[in-house]
């Protein structure tokens, strides 16, 4: 159990928030299956991204990595090899669904398992169109959940009619389809992250993008390149919020990716009235980036739905943080995503938050948050529930409270942020 700073008078100073998680996942990915030596700069080192490393290991790529520098020497599709151990996917669902994605055209038999939280996240949403494209799996409930086992093949296009917008889901079937026979597509209900749209782009490939759907046509080669990872957004949004709702403070943050399929939280920031400034944007053809100013703000409540929910889902819990402080209502619906995630995050952000004071309710597909409200604490014992998102917004809103706050199960901030205590800690002295 970890004390919390409590009471903070102010958050003064810069950070440059560590490298995109979804990124850094997908360079690894996509620098493992094509032809050379990809170097990858900037890498999340959390442990989410250190799985991927692990898993593809096993499957005989040389990966070597020093910090945040991992240079991955790949052989192609046909290069990777079956793996003698089980893969570990640790806590990452993008290791998983897109992991699986990868294996449904290797000819071989493979083993995925991961840690509790793992083994009640959904997956039938990947393997369910991977098997209409040809892919052998089985795991516990039918395939739906981990353990899975799968022995990949030559594989079918498919055209797929997603019913979640989940870039992992859409990222998981068109890195099958490099490899299918014919053109393979996806359509969302809203447009999810494209990363992998990009990427596979950087590396040589082809992909068609229209509207909501996305195709790739199959038997792609794709060619090694070198890339830079942007800090993670959805980190940086830890200290956005922070900086608006601690008094007196002014936070920069440096080089954090502003791709528009993840920048929902900026719009929603300028929404309820932030003080926030975004220069020196760069980058803006592969994955834009650019540094961001965030300064005490007075906010009022806002209402949070539809297309723009895809482009904040992560964001969700420290988007609830700063409702506590913003005058008036706000509204978080079409959201029920959030009971998948590593937590049911609808009941975890909920029951946290009423332990520091907050006037929040859960609803069937979001939260509602009356603001604004002073939060308080007495010897406080709040809980991560294992989830990095959750433990980091419980140390956020700690700044705020009065009394003393202990954290239960910080080590899962881990995940994907190695050095928040270390940052956060750096604006307070
Ligand atoms: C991710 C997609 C999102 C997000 C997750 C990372 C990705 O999940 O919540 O943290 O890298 O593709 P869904 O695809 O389940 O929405």
């Amino acid at each position: 159990m970890q004390p919390l700073r409590t009471n903070v008078s102010s958050l003064n100073g810069t950070i440059h928030v560590p490298g995109d998680k979804s990124i850094s996942h997908r360079a690894v990915m996509l620098g493992a299956i094509a032809n050379g030596t990809t170097k990858i700069s900037n890498f999340l080192t959390g442990e989410d991204c250190l799985s991927t490393i692990d898993c593809f290991r096993k499957m005989g790529v040389s990966i070597t990595q020093n910090g945040s520098e991992v240079v991955v020497e790949g052989k192609g599709i046909n290069g990777l090899q079956e793996p003698k151990e089980i893969l570990n996917v640790g806590n990452s669902g993008t290791t998983t669904r897109l992991l699986l994605g990868i294996l449904a055209s290797c000819p071989f038999h493979a083993c995925l398992i991961g840690d509790e939280s793992i083994a009640k996240r959904p997956m039938a949403r990947v393997t369910k169109p991977l098997r209409m494209m040809g892919a052998h799996i089985d795991g516990r409930d039918h395939g739906n959940y981990t353990p899975l086992s799968i022995r990949g093949g030559s594989l079918e296009a498919i055209q797929y009619e997603s019913p979640v917008a989940s870039a992992q889901v859409k990222s998981a079937i068109l890195l099958a389809g490099l490899h299918a026979r014919g053109t393979t597509s996806v359509t969302e209900p809203h447009q999810s992250r494209d990363h992998t749209e990009r990427m596979v782009r950087l590396f040589g490939g082809e992909v068609v993008v229209d509207g909501v759907t996305v195709s790739v046509t199959g038997s792609q080669q794709l060619t090694a390149t070198s890339i830079y990872v942007p800090g993670d957004i959805s980190s940086a949004a830890f200290f956005l919020v922070a900086g608006a709702i601690v008094p007196n403070s002014e936070i920069v943050l440096k080089n954090v990716g502003l791709n528009p399929t993840r920048t929902g939280i900026i719009d929603v920031l300028q929404q309820m009235g932030a003080d926030i400034v975004i220069e020196n944007v760069r980058n803006e053809e592969t994955e834009p980036l650019g540094d961001i100013t965030i300064r005490t703000s007075e906010l009022k409540g806002t209402e949070i739905g539809g297309a723009l929910i895809p482009r904040l889902i992560d964001e969700i819990p420290i988007i609830a943080l700063l409702a506590t402080q913003a005058e008036g209502t706000t509204v978080i619906k079409d959201a029920s995503e959030l009971k998948v995630k590593e937590t049911n995050r609808i009941d975890t952000v909920v029951s946290e938050l009423r332990k520091l004071g907050a006037d929040i309710e859960a609803t069937e597909d979001g939260m509602i948050i009356h603001g604004k409200t002073p939060l308080k604490a007495n010897g406080t014992i709040v809980d991560s529930h294992g989830d990095h998102r959750i433990g980091m917004m419980l140390a956020i809103a700690a700044c705020l409270a009065k009394g003393e706050v202990f954290l239960q199960r910080p080590e899962a901030i881990a995940v994907s942020y190695p050095m928040f205590f270390a940052h956060l800690h750096s604006l307070i002295e």
